[in-house]
Protein backbone atom coordinates (compact mmCIF):
# COMPACT_ATOMS: atom_id res chain seq x y z
CA UNK A 1 0.00 0.00 0.00
CA UNK A 2 1.58 3.47 -0.96
CA UNK A 3 2.00 6.01 1.80
CA UNK A 4 -0.83 7.96 1.35
CA UNK A 5 -3.55 5.38 1.00
CA UNK A 6 -4.01 4.85 4.43
CA UNK A 7 -5.66 7.88 4.92
CA UNK A 8 -8.42 7.89 2.60
CA UNK A 9 -11.96 8.10 3.28
CA UNK A 10 -12.85 6.01 0.51
CA UNK A 11 -9.84 3.34 0.16
CA UNK A 12 -11.91 0.44 1.23
CA UNK A 13 -12.66 -0.97 -2.70
CA UNK A 14 -9.50 0.50 -4.35
CA UNK A 15 -6.52 -1.63 -5.28
CA UNK A 16 -3.40 0.07 -6.25
CA UNK A 17 -2.06 3.56 -5.97
CA UNK A 18 -3.76 6.65 -7.37
CA UNK A 19 -1.81 8.25 -10.24
CA UNK A 20 0.53 11.10 -8.26
CA UNK A 21 -0.92 13.44 -11.03
CA UNK A 22 -4.57 12.74 -10.51
CA UNK A 23 -4.10 12.55 -6.77
CA UNK A 24 -3.19 16.66 -7.43
CA UNK A 25 -5.65 17.10 -10.04
CA UNK A 26 -8.08 15.48 -7.75
CA UNK A 27 -7.17 17.52 -4.07
CA UNK A 28 -8.53 20.93 -2.58
CA UNK A 29 -6.92 21.05 0.41
CA UNK A 30 -5.03 23.76 -1.24
CA UNK A 31 -7.58 26.34 -0.69
CA UNK A 32 -10.94 24.63 0.77
CA UNK A 33 -8.05 24.23 4.37
CA UNK A 34 -9.67 28.10 4.57
CA UNK A 35 -13.03 26.25 5.63
CA UNK A 36 -11.03 24.83 8.35
CA UNK A 37 -12.82 26.01 11.53
CA UNK A 38 -16.25 25.59 9.76
CA UNK A 39 -15.43 22.26 9.01
CA UNK A 40 -14.98 21.45 12.91
CA UNK A 41 -17.82 23.48 14.05
CA UNK A 42 -19.80 21.18 11.84
CA UNK A 43 -17.85 18.18 13.33
CA UNK A 44 -18.65 19.30 16.71
CA UNK A 45 -22.22 19.93 16.20
CA UNK A 46 -22.63 16.27 14.37
CA UNK A 47 -21.23 14.32 17.06
CA UNK A 48 -23.49 15.82 19.73
CA UNK A 49 -26.74 14.49 17.06
CA UNK A 50 -24.64 10.48 17.17
CA UNK A 51 -24.35 10.96 20.94
CA UNK A 52 -28.29 12.00 21.16
CA UNK A 53 -29.27 8.88 19.06
CA UNK A 54 -26.64 6.71 21.01
CA UNK A 55 -24.52 5.48 17.90
CA UNK A 56 -21.26 7.16 20.21
CA UNK A 57 -21.24 6.72 23.72
CA UNK A 58 -20.58 9.97 25.98
CA UNK A 59 -17.15 8.88 26.56
CA UNK A 60 -16.53 8.78 22.87
CA UNK A 61 -18.19 12.07 22.12
CA UNK A 62 -15.99 14.01 24.37
CA UNK A 63 -13.17 12.43 23.12
CA UNK A 64 -14.29 13.58 19.70
CA UNK A 65 -14.89 17.09 21.03
CA UNK A 66 -11.75 17.27 22.71
CA UNK A 67 -9.96 16.25 19.35
CA UNK A 68 -11.61 18.41 17.26
CA UNK A 69 -10.64 21.56 19.82
CA UNK A 70 -6.81 20.40 19.67
CA UNK A 71 -7.52 20.37 16.01
CA UNK A 72 -8.74 23.70 15.95
CA UNK A 73 -6.14 25.14 17.91
CA UNK A 74 -3.21 23.81 16.29
CA UNK A 75 -5.12 25.45 12.85
CA UNK A 76 -5.51 28.64 14.31
CA UNK A 77 -1.86 28.39 15.72
CA UNK A 78 -1.00 27.46 12.01
CA UNK A 79 0.86 24.32 13.39
CA UNK A 80 -1.01 21.75 11.74
CA UNK A 81 0.25 19.80 9.52
CA UNK A 82 -1.10 18.91 5.95
CA UNK A 83 0.11 15.07 5.05
CA UNK A 84 0.05 13.86 1.57
CA UNK A 85 -3.37 11.92 0.81
CA UNK A 86 -5.07 14.74 2.78
CA UNK A 87 -7.57 14.86 -0.09
CA UNK A 88 -9.51 17.99 1.48
CA UNK A 89 -10.09 19.58 4.74
CA UNK A 90 -12.63 16.91 5.52
CA UNK A 91 -10.22 14.29 4.97
CA UNK A 92 -7.17 16.18 6.69
CA UNK A 93 -8.88 16.87 9.82
CA UNK A 94 -10.40 13.21 10.55
CA UNK A 95 -6.90 11.98 9.77
CA UNK A 96 -5.82 14.32 12.31
CA UNK A 97 -8.57 13.13 14.95
CA UNK A 98 -7.48 9.75 14.56
CA UNK A 99 -3.89 10.47 15.09
CA UNK A 100 -4.94 12.01 18.55
CA UNK A 101 -7.96 9.93 19.91
CA UNK A 102 -8.15 6.82 17.88
CA UNK A 103 -10.82 4.93 16.99
CA UNK A 104 -13.57 6.45 18.16
CA UNK A 105 -12.98 9.37 14.94
CA UNK A 106 -13.96 6.63 13.07
CA UNK A 107 -17.44 6.83 14.61
CA UNK A 108 -18.02 10.83 13.45
CA UNK A 109 -18.64 10.25 10.17
CA UNK A 110 -21.24 7.92 10.69
CA UNK A 111 -24.80 8.70 8.34
CA UNK A 112 -22.47 11.54 7.04
CA UNK A 113 -21.04 11.78 3.59
CA UNK A 114 -18.26 14.76 2.34
CA UNK A 115 -21.83 15.64 0.28
CA UNK A 116 -23.35 17.45 3.02
CA UNK A 117 -20.33 17.91 5.03
CA UNK A 118 -18.88 20.30 2.51
CA UNK A 119 -21.58 22.29 1.83
CA UNK A 120 -22.68 22.62 5.49
CA UNK A 121 -18.95 23.81 5.51
CA UNK A 122 -19.37 25.99 2.45
CA UNK A 123 -22.31 27.77 4.22
CA UNK A 124 -21.59 28.14 7.69
CA UNK A 125 -18.12 30.17 5.81
CA UNK A 126 -20.22 32.08 3.30
CA UNK A 127 -22.32 33.24 6.44
CA UNK A 128 -19.19 34.66 8.04
CA UNK A 129 -17.95 35.72 5.03
CA UNK A 130 -21.08 37.91 4.10
CA UNK A 131 -21.31 39.50 7.42
CA UNK A 132 -17.66 40.89 7.26
CA UNK A 133 -18.61 42.08 3.45
CA UNK A 134 -21.83 43.80 4.73
CA UNK A 135 -19.17 45.41 7.52
CA UNK A 136 -17.02 46.45 4.67
CA UNK A 137 -19.68 48.05 2.38
CA UNK A 138 -21.71 50.13 5.36
CA UNK A 139 -18.44 51.44 6.08
CA UNK A 140 -17.66 52.87 2.68
CA UNK A 141 -21.29 53.72 2.69
CA UNK A 142 -20.93 55.79 5.74
CA UNK A 143 -17.86 57.33 4.57
CA UNK A 144 -19.45 58.14 1.17
CA UNK A 145 -22.60 59.68 3.40
CA UNK A 146 -20.60 61.48 5.42
CA UNK A 147 -18.43 63.22 3.12
CA UNK A 148 -21.39 64.27 0.68
CA UNK A 149 -22.58 65.61 4.13
CA UNK A 150 -19.82 67.48 4.27
CA UNK A 151 -19.76 68.99 1.16
CA UNK A 152 -23.15 69.60 0.34
CA UNK A 153 -22.70 72.81 -0.97
CA UNK A 154 -20.04 72.05 -4.00
CA UNK A 155 -21.16 72.29 -7.80
CA UNK A 156 -19.72 70.87 -10.66
CA UNK A 157 -20.60 69.40 -14.01
CA UNK A 158 -23.03 66.69 -14.23
CA UNK A 159 -22.23 64.80 -17.72
CA UNK A 160 -24.84 62.62 -19.59
CA UNK A 161 -23.28 60.55 -22.47
CA UNK A 162 -20.23 62.20 -21.27
CA UNK A 163 -20.93 65.55 -22.02
CA UNK A 164 -22.10 68.74 -19.95
CA UNK A 165 -25.39 68.18 -19.31
CA UNK A 166 -26.79 70.70 -15.69
CA UNK A 167 -25.14 71.24 -12.87
CA UNK A 168 -25.46 69.35 -10.01
CA UNK A 169 -24.36 69.01 -6.52
CA UNK A 170 -21.49 66.80 -6.05
CA UNK A 171 -22.63 65.61 -2.74
CA UNK A 172 -25.31 64.28 -5.09
CA UNK A 173 -23.06 62.59 -7.24
CA UNK A 174 -21.17 60.86 -3.92
CA UNK A 175 -24.85 59.72 -2.86
CA UNK A 176 -25.84 58.26 -6.44
CA UNK A 177 -23.33 55.27 -5.70
CA UNK A 178 -24.22 54.94 -1.86
CA UNK A 179 -27.46 54.89 -2.64
CA UNK A 180 -26.58 51.69 -5.73
CA UNK A 181 -24.45 50.01 -2.80
CA UNK A 182 -27.30 50.27 -0.53
CA UNK A 183 -29.29 47.81 -2.75
CA UNK A 184 -25.99 45.70 -3.01
CA UNK A 185 -26.29 45.19 0.68
CA UNK A 186 -30.05 44.75 0.57
CA UNK A 187 -29.31 42.04 -1.85
CA UNK A 188 -26.70 40.27 0.09
CA UNK A 189 -28.88 40.20 3.18
CA UNK A 190 -31.38 38.63 1.33
CA UNK A 191 -28.79 36.23 0.04
CA UNK A 192 -27.64 35.27 3.43
CA UNK A 193 -30.90 34.30 4.13
CA UNK A 194 -30.98 31.33 1.67
CA UNK A 195 -26.78 30.58 2.67
CA UNK A 196 -28.48 30.13 6.34
CA UNK A 197 -30.06 26.94 5.70
CA UNK A 198 -28.72 23.88 7.38
CA UNK A 199 -27.75 20.70 4.75
CA UNK A 200 -26.08 18.45 7.51
CA UNK A 201 -27.89 15.33 7.57
CA UNK A 202 -28.43 14.65 4.05
CA UNK A 203 -25.68 12.39 3.64
CA UNK A 204 -24.82 11.83 0.47
CA UNK A 205 -27.94 11.82 -1.53
CA UNK A 206 -30.80 9.76 0.11
CA UNK A 207 -31.18 11.48 3.86
CA UNK A 208 -29.92 9.68 7.27
CA UNK A 209 -31.07 6.70 7.97
CA UNK A 210 -30.06 7.27 11.55
CA UNK A 211 -31.92 8.98 13.94
CA UNK A 212 -30.24 12.00 13.91
CA UNK A 213 -31.70 15.48 15.59
CA UNK A 214 -31.68 17.58 12.88
CA UNK A 215 -33.21 20.42 14.85
CA UNK A 216 -30.48 19.92 16.78
CA UNK A 217 -27.67 20.54 14.64
CA UNK A 218 -29.64 23.25 13.25
CA UNK A 219 -29.83 24.86 16.61
CA UNK A 220 -26.17 24.11 17.40
CA UNK A 221 -25.04 25.70 13.77
CA UNK A 222 -27.09 28.80 14.32
CA UNK A 223 -28.51 28.00 11.12
CA UNK A 224 -32.43 29.86 10.41
CA UNK A 225 -33.65 26.63 8.83
CA UNK A 226 -33.51 22.84 7.76
CA UNK A 227 -32.95 21.73 3.88
CA UNK A 228 -36.16 19.83 2.91
CA UNK A 229 -34.87 17.78 0.23
CA UNK A 230 -31.72 16.08 0.37
CA UNK A 231 -30.84 15.36 -3.05
CA UNK A 232 -31.49 19.39 -3.38
CA UNK A 233 -28.99 19.99 -0.29
CA UNK A 234 -26.69 17.74 -1.67
CA UNK A 235 -26.57 18.81 -5.22
CA UNK A 236 -27.58 22.75 -5.81
CA UNK A 237 -25.27 25.47 -5.67
CA UNK A 238 -27.86 28.26 -6.43
CA UNK A 239 -26.79 29.65 -3.22
CA UNK A 240 -23.05 29.72 -4.34
CA UNK A 241 -23.82 31.02 -8.08
CA UNK A 242 -26.36 34.11 -6.23
CA UNK A 243 -23.28 35.49 -4.01
CA UNK A 244 -20.35 35.29 -7.66
CA UNK A 245 -23.33 37.66 -9.41
CA UNK A 246 -23.79 39.42 -6.22
CA UNK A 247 -20.13 40.39 -5.90
CA UNK A 248 -20.02 40.79 -9.80
CA UNK A 249 -23.13 43.53 -9.84
CA UNK A 250 -21.29 45.37 -6.66
CA UNK A 251 -18.36 45.31 -8.58
CA UNK A 252 -19.62 46.64 -11.38
CA UNK A 253 -21.26 49.50 -9.52
CA UNK A 254 -17.95 50.43 -7.83
CA UNK A 255 -16.21 50.10 -11.51
CA UNK A 256 -18.38 52.87 -12.45
CA UNK A 257 -17.99 55.35 -9.47
CA UNK A 258 -14.03 54.27 -10.28
CA UNK A 259 -13.88 55.74 -13.90
CA UNK A 260 -15.63 59.03 -13.12
CA UNK A 261 -13.05 59.58 -10.43
CA UNK A 262 -10.51 58.71 -12.70
CA UNK A 263 -11.74 61.24 -15.51
CA UNK A 264 -12.20 63.70 -12.21
CA UNK A 265 -8.52 62.91 -11.33
CA UNK A 266 -7.10 63.63 -14.76
CA UNK A 267 -5.13 67.15 -15.11
CA UNK A 268 -8.00 67.93 -17.58
CA UNK A 269 -10.59 67.76 -15.23
CA UNK A 270 -8.42 68.31 -12.13
CA UNK A 271 -11.85 67.98 -10.08
CA UNK A 272 -10.26 65.80 -7.42
CA UNK A 273 -6.68 64.47 -6.36
CA UNK A 274 -5.91 61.16 -5.18
CA UNK A 275 -4.01 60.54 -1.99
CA UNK A 276 -0.50 59.59 -2.57
CA UNK A 277 -1.42 56.51 -0.74
CA UNK A 278 -3.73 55.18 -2.88
CA UNK A 279 -1.76 56.04 -6.08
CA UNK A 280 1.62 54.68 -7.34
CA UNK A 281 3.92 56.42 -9.92
CA UNK A 282 5.89 55.54 -13.03
CA UNK A 283 9.73 53.81 -13.13
CA UNK A 284 9.99 56.14 -16.68
CA UNK A 285 8.38 59.22 -16.24
CA UNK A 286 9.31 61.08 -12.90
CA UNK A 287 5.79 63.62 -13.22
CA UNK A 288 3.39 60.41 -12.77
CA UNK A 289 0.94 59.92 -10.47
CA UNK A 290 -1.01 57.01 -11.67
CA UNK A 291 -4.31 56.54 -10.02
CA UNK A 292 -3.86 52.53 -9.67
CA UNK A 293 -6.06 52.00 -6.86
CA UNK A 294 -9.62 53.26 -9.09
CA UNK A 295 -7.91 51.30 -12.05
CA UNK A 296 -7.78 48.44 -9.96
CA UNK A 297 -11.07 48.66 -8.53
CA UNK A 298 -12.69 49.01 -12.05
CA UNK A 299 -10.77 45.98 -13.12
CA UNK A 300 -12.15 43.51 -10.61
CA UNK A 301 -15.59 43.60 -11.76
CA UNK A 302 -14.36 42.13 -14.79
CA UNK A 303 -12.62 39.10 -12.49
CA UNK A 304 -15.68 38.20 -10.46
CA UNK A 305 -18.03 38.45 -13.52
CA UNK A 306 -15.66 36.19 -14.99
CA UNK A 307 -15.47 33.71 -11.50
CA UNK A 308 -19.34 33.80 -11.66
CA UNK A 309 -19.55 33.01 -15.79
CA UNK A 310 -17.49 30.23 -15.14
CA UNK A 311 -19.27 28.73 -12.33
CA UNK A 312 -22.77 28.99 -14.09
CA UNK A 313 -21.02 26.99 -17.35
CA UNK A 314 -19.56 24.27 -14.84
CA UNK A 315 -23.52 24.08 -12.60
CA UNK A 316 -24.82 24.21 -16.90
CA UNK A 317 -25.92 20.71 -17.35
CA UNK A 318 -24.94 18.71 -14.56
CA UNK A 319 -27.08 15.38 -13.65
CA UNK A 320 -28.63 15.69 -10.35
CA UNK A 321 -27.23 15.32 -6.73
CA UNK A 322 -23.08 15.02 -5.94
CA UNK A 323 -20.58 15.64 -8.84
CA UNK A 324 -17.18 16.26 -8.57
CA UNK A 325 -17.62 19.63 -11.01
CA UNK A 326 -19.27 21.32 -7.36
CA UNK A 327 -15.61 21.17 -6.57
CA UNK A 328 -15.10 23.82 -8.82
CA UNK A 329 -17.19 26.14 -6.32
CA UNK A 330 -14.68 26.96 -3.61
CA UNK A 331 -12.29 28.97 -5.63
CA UNK A 332 -14.85 31.13 -6.96
CA UNK A 333 -16.44 31.53 -4.12
CA UNK A 334 -13.23 32.45 -2.07
CA UNK A 335 -11.73 34.43 -4.39
CA UNK A 336 -14.97 36.70 -5.04
CA UNK A 337 -14.81 37.21 -1.54
CA UNK A 338 -11.16 38.18 -0.98
CA UNK A 339 -11.49 40.25 -3.92
CA UNK A 340 -14.77 41.95 -2.52
CA UNK A 341 -13.24 42.43 0.51
CA UNK A 342 -9.84 44.29 -0.95
CA UNK A 343 -11.78 46.52 -3.15
CA UNK A 344 -14.63 47.60 -0.85
CA UNK A 345 -11.84 48.81 2.03
CA UNK A 346 -9.38 50.30 -0.82
CA UNK A 347 -12.36 52.11 -1.87
CA UNK A 348 -13.09 53.08 1.60
CA UNK A 349 -9.99 54.78 1.42
CA UNK A 350 -9.54 56.29 -1.56
CA UNK A 351 -13.15 58.22 -1.17
CA UNK A 352 -12.14 59.25 3.01
CA UNK A 353 -8.68 60.59 1.42
CA UNK A 354 -9.53 62.25 -1.87
CA UNK A 355 -8.92 65.82 -1.99
CA UNK A 356 -11.75 67.97 -4.03
CA UNK A 357 -10.89 71.32 -6.25
CA UNK A 358 -13.72 73.37 -5.61
CA UNK A 359 -12.88 76.52 -7.73
CA UNK A 360 -12.24 74.09 -10.59
CA UNK A 361 -15.18 72.31 -9.93
CA UNK A 362 -16.92 75.47 -10.06
CA UNK A 363 -15.24 77.06 -13.26
CA UNK A 364 -16.41 74.24 -15.05
CA UNK A 365 -19.87 74.82 -15.14
CA UNK A 366 -20.61 76.85 -18.06
CA UNK A 367 -23.61 78.94 -19.50
CA UNK A 368 -24.80 76.33 -21.69
CA UNK A 369 -25.66 73.89 -19.22
CA UNK A 370 -28.50 76.31 -18.24
CA UNK A 371 -29.95 76.31 -21.35
CA UNK A 372 -32.66 73.99 -20.35
CA UNK A 373 -33.37 76.67 -17.49
CA UNK A 374 -33.56 78.90 -20.58
CA UNK A 375 -36.60 76.65 -21.06
CA UNK A 376 -38.11 76.75 -18.25
CA UNK A 377 -37.92 80.83 -17.57
CA UNK A 378 -40.49 79.91 -20.88
CA UNK A 379 -42.07 77.63 -19.17
CA UNK A 380 -43.25 79.55 -15.91
CA UNK A 381 -44.81 81.83 -18.55
CA UNK A 382 -47.31 79.22 -20.06
CA UNK A 383 -45.21 78.56 -23.10
CA UNK A 384 -45.60 74.44 -23.80
CA UNK A 385 -42.40 73.13 -23.06
CA UNK A 386 -41.33 71.33 -26.34
CA UNK A 387 -41.80 74.96 -27.93
CA UNK A 388 -39.50 76.28 -25.45
CA UNK A 389 -37.36 73.58 -25.89
CA UNK A 390 -36.60 75.20 -29.17
CA UNK A 391 -36.68 78.47 -28.50
CA UNK A 392 -33.84 77.86 -26.24
CA UNK A 393 -31.98 75.99 -28.52
CA UNK A 394 -32.19 78.44 -31.12
CA UNK A 395 -30.45 80.93 -28.38
CA UNK A 396 -27.72 78.17 -28.14
CA UNK A 397 -27.42 78.28 -31.71
CA UNK A 398 -27.56 82.24 -32.06
CA UNK A 399 -24.96 82.25 -28.90
CA UNK A 400 -22.45 79.88 -31.43
CA UNK A 401 -23.16 81.69 -34.07
CA UNK A 402 -21.72 84.92 -32.64
CA UNK A 403 -19.05 83.51 -30.72
CA UNK A 404 -20.39 84.11 -27.06
CA UNK A 405 -21.54 82.45 -24.85
CA UNK A 406 -25.48 81.85 -23.83
CA UNK A 407 -25.04 84.02 -21.01
CA UNK A 408 -23.31 86.67 -23.29
CA UNK A 409 -26.71 87.46 -25.70
CA UNK A 410 -28.57 90.66 -24.77
CA UNK A 411 -32.03 90.62 -23.81
CA UNK A 412 -32.97 92.00 -27.52
CA UNK A 413 -31.30 88.56 -29.03
CA UNK A 414 -33.31 86.57 -27.02
CA UNK A 415 -36.55 88.47 -27.33
CA UNK A 416 -36.12 88.31 -31.06
CA UNK A 417 -36.34 84.89 -30.29
CA UNK A 418 -39.48 85.00 -27.67
CA UNK A 419 -41.13 88.34 -26.73
CA UNK A 420 -41.85 86.71 -23.50
CA UNK A 421 -37.98 87.26 -22.56
CA UNK A 422 -37.35 90.07 -20.33
CA UNK A 423 -34.50 92.04 -18.58
CA UNK A 424 -35.68 89.29 -15.54
CA UNK A 425 -33.85 86.69 -17.60
CA UNK A 426 -30.36 87.47 -16.02
CA UNK A 427 -31.77 85.38 -13.06
CA UNK A 428 -31.48 82.11 -15.01
CA UNK A 429 -27.63 82.55 -15.28
CA UNK A 430 -27.54 81.54 -11.35
CA UNK A 431 -25.66 77.85 -10.32
CA UNK A 432 -26.80 78.02 -7.23
CA UNK A 433 -30.25 79.39 -7.75
CA UNK A 434 -30.30 76.35 -10.97
CA UNK A 435 -29.67 73.99 -8.83
CA UNK A 436 -32.11 74.88 -6.31
CA UNK A 437 -35.25 74.37 -8.09
CA UNK A 438 -34.63 70.77 -8.27
CA UNK A 439 -36.42 70.01 -4.99
CA UNK A 440 -38.60 67.23 -5.51
CA UNK A 441 -37.57 64.28 -3.71
CA UNK A 442 -34.18 62.52 -5.13
CA UNK A 443 -33.07 66.03 -6.96
CA UNK A 444 -30.10 68.35 -6.90
CA UNK A 445 -31.61 70.82 -4.25
CA UNK A 446 -29.94 71.01 -1.00
CA UNK A 447 -32.94 70.26 0.55
CA UNK A 448 -33.42 67.29 -1.08
CA UNK A 449 -29.47 66.25 -0.91
CA UNK A 450 -30.01 66.53 2.79
CA UNK A 451 -32.98 64.52 2.55
CA UNK A 452 -31.02 61.97 1.06
CA UNK A 453 -28.17 62.21 3.37
CA UNK A 454 -30.59 61.84 6.71
CA UNK A 455 -32.29 58.92 4.26
CA UNK A 456 -29.20 57.07 3.97
CA UNK A 457 -28.08 58.16 7.70
CA UNK A 458 -31.47 56.18 9.25
CA UNK A 459 -30.66 53.45 6.96
CA UNK A 460 -27.40 52.54 7.84
CA UNK A 461 -27.97 53.19 11.46
CA UNK A 462 -30.91 50.77 11.53
CA UNK A 463 -28.40 48.15 9.22
CA UNK A 464 -25.60 48.48 11.99
CA UNK A 465 -28.29 47.64 14.80
N1 LIG B 1 -13.54 18.01 -1.78
C1 LIG B 1 -14.87 17.74 -2.17
C2 LIG B 1 -15.54 18.99 -2.68
O1 LIG B 1 -15.03 20.01 -2.38
C3 LIG B 1 -15.64 17.23 -1.01
C4 LIG B 1 -16.82 16.43 -1.39
C5 LIG B 1 -16.37 15.14 -1.93
N2 LIG B 1 -17.47 14.25 -2.15
C6 LIG B 1 -17.33 13.16 -2.89
N3 LIG B 1 -18.38 12.46 -3.06
N4 LIG B 1 -16.20 12.83 -3.44
O2 LIG B 1 -16.53 19.01 -3.35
Amino acid sequence: MASTEGNKLWGGRFVGDTDPIMERFNASIAYDKRMWDADIRGSKAYVKALEKTKLVTTDEMNQILQGLDQISEEWSKSAFVIKPGDEDIHTANERRLKELIGAPAGKLHTGRSRNDQVVTDMRLWLRDAITTLTDNALQLMSTMVERAAAEIDVLFPGYTHMQRAQPIRWSHWILSHAVALSRDVDRLQEIKKRVNVLPLGSGAIAGTPFDIDRELLRKELEFDGISINSMDATGQRDFVAEFLFWASLCLTHLSKMAEDLMLYSTKEFSFISLSDAYCTGSSLMPQKKNADSLELIRSKAGRVFGSCAGFMMTLKGLPSTYNKDLQEDKEAMFDCYDTVHAVLQVTTGVMSTLKINQSVMKAALSPDMLATDLAYYLVRQGVPFREAHGISGKAVFAAESKNVALNQLTVEDLSALSPLFGSDVSSVWDYSSSVEQYQAPGGTAKSSVSAQVDHLRDWLKKQMQ
